[in-house]
């Protein structure tokens, strides 16, 4: 087996923070607790992909499609959402790390708007480590997005020649961010639930039984030793 220590650690980790739901379930608490176990577990998972090296993370925290769920888990979820905004002020500092928010954040209430603009803000300082948070994101949303913007410029004169790959990229929410190296999803799911449609395109998949308030350091581990055993390839190549 290889040691720990000669593992390759991927440069960017992305992550789909699944299973809060039904790890409180279990335990016979209500949906909320889920979520706030899940929140405190994702300081701790960041300050972790730190420690051992990894400089760009994405984690997947509430997706276009998650309003549909009930008025009270939402409420809980928003309550999370301005709590964690105000903690990541202190996390940026402590880990020269970079904030942005993924997703449109037009949805959210005004304060909550608001926090955003002021991690990101505050935050851009920072180019050790980068720290991204899907939140109000839909990979098909996001495209729209973007494909409505290149259009605006096209109309507007400031793109003239072909539209490239590149160019699309650059319009994308993660402009600037290269695309993810290894993808984890905890909780069984075997499906990407519409999160980075054009960015994952080469990237290697880990789904992981356990839910995410269980996944710590062992499990991160755990998903980069498989991503070690995989022979990546582009197009036949490596
Ligand atoms: C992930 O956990 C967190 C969010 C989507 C906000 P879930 O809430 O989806 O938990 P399960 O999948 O129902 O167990
Ligand atoms: C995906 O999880 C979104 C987030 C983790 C934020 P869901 O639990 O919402 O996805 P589905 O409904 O199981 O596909
Ligand atoms: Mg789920």
């Amino acid at each position: 087996m290889t040691e720990d220590k000669e593992l390759r650690i991927p440069q960017h980790v992305a992550i789909i923070l699944d299973g809060n739901g039904r790890w409180a379930k279990a335990k016979g608490m209500p949906r909320s607790y889920g979520h706030i176990k899940g929140c405190d577990n994702l300081e701790k998972i960041s300050d972790v992909a730190i420690e051992i090296g990894i400089k760009y993370l994405t984690v997947y925290a509430f997706s276009t499609e998650n309003w549909k769920r009930s008025k009270e888990e939402i409420d809980g979820l928003m309550k999370l959402f301005r709590q964690y905004l105000k903690k990541c002020k202190k996390m940026a500092d402590k880990n020269h790390m970079r904030v942005t928010v993924l997703g449109d954040p037009r949805a959210f209430d005004e304060d909550i708007q608001e926090s955003i603009r002021e991690i990101e803000e505050y935050s851009a300082k920072y180019d050790e480590h980068f720290f991204q948070i899907a939140l109000n994101y839909g990979s098909r949303d996001e495209i729209k997005r973007a494909v409505n913007h290149i259009a605006d410029d096209v109309r507007a004169g400031k793109i003239t020649g072909e539209i490239t790959e590149d160019m699309i990229s650059s319009y994308l929410d993660t402009a600037g961010i290269p695309d993810p190296d290894l993808l984890i999803r905890t909780s069984g799911e075997q499906r990407l639930s519409n999160y980075l449609l054009w960015q994952l395109a080469y990237t290697e998949f880990v789904f992981m039984d356990v839910a995410w308030p269980d996944f710590h350091k062992e499990e991160l581990m755990e998903a980069i030793r498989q991503y070690n055993k995989r022979d990546r390839r582009y197009g036949g190549v490596k």
